[in-house]
């Protein structure tokens, strides 16, 4: 049965929510947002409006904040919940793991909490790559191990995993979708959001975009001696947009009937720092200065997906490739030197 009331989706103002927002409403549905913009601004909702005319009812709240989440599923006739909301720098996690177990795993229990007081059976949840820790083999698939990581962020996606598992299995009138994403690039082709990361960026691709518009001097590659065709780290790196249509299909299977599905979401192609890099640079006719760096601490050589069950459960396939994703990444950032203002 379609989903015929309102669409919760926490984080809806971050880069992945608001791509998601978009295509939601492109697809008929009425997305709510709560995000307590700790890593996100205002004009992302304005930025919605413009691209889909529609500006959707937005709480700006911590989804730890059990009294206002309350009021919005008090409010809202809510059918099912995609939850973003969630910190997720890798270093920091390390520097101040208790508030990364707080935050994350703390409004994911109110969120649950919420949601079966409320009659609200289905979630879709964001988890990640890094749940498989140094993978033994490549491509990976939903049935590998998990939990073997090595920082506090990816434990807390181990957790939630784990207590939406044990959900399932104890309650089999809910639909859970556990999403595993790879390397999110690229940026809604309007130009008008993309990610937009406070500081200097930790990820690559929005490091290289600050290089090229000139607010970084160099690229630093981490490790040009890793065991890959050219010595540099191997990623799974896909469209935002792409991505973002993997949660409108995710929410259809959902709408099948009940049940836990896990889904890895990538291209199933991985592509070296080098070749991401002389993409960009080809793509869009700039040279990015770079030089080869130490490696980063934590960084593993290859992780990419296979991405044949999202395929064949519910039709997931890429249509951007990884030219689509550096063409829209640096009309992004060129057209939002300082990102949401
Ligand atoms: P983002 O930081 O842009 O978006 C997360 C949003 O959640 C932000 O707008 C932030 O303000 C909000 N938020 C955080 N804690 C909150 C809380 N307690 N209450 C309300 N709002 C809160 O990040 P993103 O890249 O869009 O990632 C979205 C989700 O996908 C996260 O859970 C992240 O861990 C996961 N993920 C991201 C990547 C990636 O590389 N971007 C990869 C795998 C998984
Ligand atoms: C990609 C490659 C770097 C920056 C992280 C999280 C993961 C997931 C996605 C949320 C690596 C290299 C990077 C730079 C570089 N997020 N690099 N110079 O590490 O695959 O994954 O983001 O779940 O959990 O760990 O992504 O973009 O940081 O790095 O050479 O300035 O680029 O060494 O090989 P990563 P990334």
């Amino acid at each position: 049965m379609a989903f015929k009331n309102k669409i919760l989706v926490t984080g809806g103002l971050g880069y992945i929510g608001s791509h998601t927002v978009i295509s939601l409403i492109e697809n008929g549905y009425d997305p709510i947002i709560v995000d307590n913009m700790c890593n996100s601004k205002i004009e992302a909702l304005n930025r919605i409006e413009k691209i889909s005319g529609v500006r959707p009812n937005t709480y700006i709240a911590d989804v730890r904040d059990e009294e206002k989440m309350e009021q919005i599923f008090k409010e809202n006739k809510i059918d099912a919940v995609i939850h973003f909301a969630g910190l997720k720098a890798v270093g920091e996690s390390v520097q101040k793991p208790k508030l990364y177990y707080d935050n994350n795993i703390g409004s994911t229990e109110v969120l649950l909490k919420k949601m079966k007081e409320h009659g609200v059976k289905n979630i879709v949840f964001s988890s990640s790559a890094t749940v498989y820790g140094n993978p033994k083999k490549v491509p990976i698939v939903e049935s590998d191990p998990i939990g073997e990581v090595t920082n506090p962020y990816a434990d807390t996606k181990v957790q939630i995993e784990y207590i939406l598992q044990a959900l399932a299995k104890q309650d089999p009138s809910l639909g859970i979708a556990i999403l595993r994403y790879f390397n999110p690039i690229g940026a809604h082709p309007s130009g008008l959001i993309g990610e937009d990361p406070r500081g200097i960026p930790n990820n690559l691709m929005p490091y290289v975009t600050q290089v090229a518009v000139g607010k970084l001097p160099e690229l630093n590659v981490f490790g040009n001696d890793y065991p890959t065709r050219d010595g540099t780290c191997i990623r799974d790196y896909i469209h935002v947009c792409d991505l973002a249509r993997g949660h409108v299909l995710t929410l259809k299977k959902l709408e099948q009937g009940p049940g836990l599905v896990i889904y890895n979401l990538g291209t199933s192609v991985g592509t070296t720092v080098l070749e991401l890099v002389n993409a960009f640079m080809k793509a869009n006719n700039i040279t990015i200065p770079y030089k080869i760096a130490p490696r980063r601490a934590g960084d593993i050589p290859e992780c990419y997906a296979n991405c044949d069950k999202a395929y064949k459960e519910i039709g997931f396939k890429t249509q951007y490739n990884i030219v689509d994703c550096c063409r829209d990444s640096w009309n992004w950032q060129k057209k939002n030197p300082n990102g949401l203002n």
